[in-house]
């Protein structure tokens, strides 16, 4: 009988909140703030605190991006001009070092760097705290912890954006340019004409194919639309190869 309990379960949840989640939050900040950008200065345990403080005080299902600003205001950083890159589908260019030397991701600015891969939520119920056992998944809250406070920090990075910045979409895939994806729905729209002054699109296949999309084909002129609609300079390559 409990075995068949535990099974049921298991079924309808998904992992919960990262074991160690305050040691691996205040520890990446630490990191952050003394070895991978030591110019900046950050209290950490201040931003914990406000994180924290957002996530246990509202009910799991409905954190709002807006819950995070304290916390945000305590991360607050702006990311240099004409080195942003915005990127779709396309992670493992991401988690290359030379991408990572030459340019500036949504993670190494301090919040990402600290929340990447992670997961969390509030107790159900009453009770204050994280909830370690299981977490919703995020198609079935109204606004999710973790959803919420990534939409924020796109939205952050897309606003501060200034320059010249990059977009590096997956050519292999039908809809390289997704309306629904972070970069389509939240940091599109958020980047402003006035500060930028041109977007670069990089349209990466895998280079053994499939070569689906290109800057004249498919979803990437559906970008370009946009692009052109709101005013922004761009350009577009193709590169069978990504060369950095
Ligand atoms: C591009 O998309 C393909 C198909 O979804 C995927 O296999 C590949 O890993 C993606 N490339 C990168 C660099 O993430
Ligand atoms: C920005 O991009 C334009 C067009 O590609 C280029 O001519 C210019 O040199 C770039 N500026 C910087 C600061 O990278």
């Amino acid at each position: 009988m409990i075995i068949i309990i535990i099974l049921i379960d298991h079924i309808n949840t998904s992992p919960g909140t990262t074991a160690n989640i305050k040691q691996i939050v205040l520890g990446r900040c630490y990191d952050y703030i003394t070895m991978v950008k030591p110019s900046y200065r950050f209290k950490c345990e201040e931003i914990w605190h406000e994180f924290e403080d957002t996530v246990i005080r509202k009910t799991r299902c409905n954190v709002k991006d807006k819950d995070y600003e304290r916390m945000f205001h305590a991360a607050s950083q702006t990311p240099p001009c004409n080195k942003l890159l915005f990127w779709s589908k396309t992670r493992q260019h991401i988690q290359s070092n030379l991408v990572t030397q030459s340019y500036w991701t949504l993670e190494n600015t301090l919040v990402g760097y600290m929340f990447k891969d992670l997961i969390w939520c509030g107790q159900q119920g009453r009770d204050r705290g994280f909830d370690f056992q299981s977490c919703p998944e995020w198609s079935t809250c109204v606004s999710h912890p973790v959803y919420s406070l990534w939409k924020q920090a796109s939205q952050n990075f897309a606003a501060a954006a200034c320059g010249n910045i990059t977009v590096l979409l997956n050519g292999s895939n039908e809809n390289a340019f997704n309306r629904n994806s972070m970069f389509g729905s939240v940091e599109l729209d958020s980047l402003n004409p006035k500060m930028v002054s041109h977007v670069h699109i990089n349209v990466v296949p895998n280079s053994e194919g499939p070569f689906v999309e290109s800057c004249s084909k498919g979803s990437i002129l559906k970008l370009i639309g946009v692009l052109q609609t709101r005013g922004f300079q761009w350009s577009c390559t193709d590169s069978g190869v990504y060369v950095y």
